[in-house]
């Protein structure tokens, strides 16, 4: 095994990515099947075809760049992330465990291993679910885990549904389907992710091995008012759903207070959105999570209970439940990796759709100075970034023999 990947090798492959989808905000705008994403796509094909990888597309969109052929000598191994981003999101959440994985390749590749088990780079498609609101969109359709009809149906802010981006992206919508023969291929999967949160920057070190992610999901609550002029309705005739809105953003803070969970009303479309217009709807969105998935249904159906009363509705929009990654993958990567620490984490990731779906799955971290992350001001130091590498080809060569 190589002792280092360069920084000039590292830079090469991370400056093709970074300036595709960022907005004027200095954040990325990387929306599955919008220009940045296909762009996006398009660069991982040309890297995959670079590295003599073979490139295939499961039925749920995922991109799968396989080094040996899994179909021959499989289940083999995957690594990867994802290339999309939340509005106005960091660099590194889901690239920086892309270019890893390819690092990871040439590594090897430089090295003459010729792996015993075929060895994949995945690009997971609409892990942020920031267009049509499912988190890890790609994995949980490629899992079955969300059933296609539903997937095409998801609408966007603009009213275009999946079906409809698939079909501009040039993609047939009826081929969209959960895919197991794709899955069967995988024989075990490890994500590396930048930490989003201080974990690492308290232990002292550059990268920890994951144990868990939080039971986490998402809900839509509607508001229905009465649209009418603000210049001429007197404050007793209003039904203006804003009020009921800020109200409850108070009560989801409270609650999750009470139960030792996590809330966030993060998201809110105002209908018509006219400065003098009394709104005649608020929709609004509360994401949930916490390490107790019990406490965190509990906060949610005191909320709903919350909403009714404003003449209001829930629906779920996800929901994943607690989710331990495999103990002995975890183990071993531990033990590969001189000790790593262990640390679960409140975000989602498509290694837990995988997990949940019965495959061995681990994840690595690589530390986040300021712990920011689904913000421009998400970082990972470049040493810390070579770690990552450093350590998931350590793990990677393990694994393939
Ligand atoms: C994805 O990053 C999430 O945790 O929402
Ligand atoms: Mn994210
Ligand atoms: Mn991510």
């Amino acid at each position: 095994m190589p002792a280092t990947v360069s920084q000039a090798e590292f830079d090469r492959l991370w400056n093709q990515v970074e300036p595709i989808g960022r907005a004027a905000s200095g954040g990325y705008r990387r929306f599955a099947w919008t220009q940045p994403d296909l762009a996006l796509r398009e660069w991982f094909a040309a890297a995959c075809a670079e590295r003599g990888l073979d490139l295939t597309v499961d039925r749920a969109g995922n991109q799968w760049a396989w080094w040996g052929n899994p179909d021959d000598a499989g289940p083999g191994v995957a690594i990867g992330s994802h290339l999309d981003s939340v509005p106005d999101g960091g660099a590194f959440d889901g690239p920086l465990g892309v270019v890893s994985s390819l690092l990871v390749v040439d590594m090897l590749r430089r090295e003459g291993v010729s792996p015993a088990r075929p060895l994949a780079v995945v690009n997971f498609t609409d892990e942020e679910g920031a267009r049509f609101g499912v988190a890890c969109g790609g994995s949980r359709l490629l899992t079955g885990a969300l059933a296609a009809q539903r997937a095409l149906a998801l609408r966007d802010d603009d009213g275009a549904s999946l079906a409809e981006a698939l079909r501009a992206a040039g993609r047939d919508p009826e081929e969209l389907a959960a895919d197991p023969a794709a899955v069967g291929r995988v024989g075990c999967f490890v994500e590396l992710h930048v930490e989003q949160g201080r974990g690492l920057v308290d232990l002292g070190r550059p990268v920890a091995v994951g144990t868990a992610i939080w039971g986490h999901g998402r809900w839509r609550f509607e508001l229905p008012g009465e649209a009418n002029h603000a210049g001429t309705t007197r404050l007793a005739d209003r039904r203006d759903p804003t009020l009921a809105y800020a109200t409850l953003v108070l009560r989801a803070r409270d609650l999750a207070e009470r139960h030792g969970v996590l809330a966030t009303c993060g998201k809110v479309r105002i209908d018509p959105n006219g400065v003098n217009a009394i709104p005649s709807l608020v929709t609004g969105w509360l994401d949930a999570r916490g390490d107790d998935d019990a406490a965190v249904q509990a906060m949610v159906a005191d909320f709903a209970q919350a909403v009714a009363g404003f003449g209001g509705t829930l629906a779920e929009e996800s929901w994943t439940d607690r989710t331990p990654f495999d103990t002995g993958l975890t183990n071993r990567l531990h033990a590969a990796l001189d000790q790593a620490p262990y640390l679960p984490t409140g975000a989602g990731h498509d290694a837990g759709i995988l997990a949940n779906a019965g495959l061995p799955t681990a994840m690595l971290f690589v530390r986040n100075p300021s712990g920011v992350s689904h913000s421009p001001a998400e970082y990972a130091e470049p040493a810390d970034c070579l770690a990552g590498v450093q350590a998931l080809a350590r793990v990677v060569a393990g694994l393939v023999g």
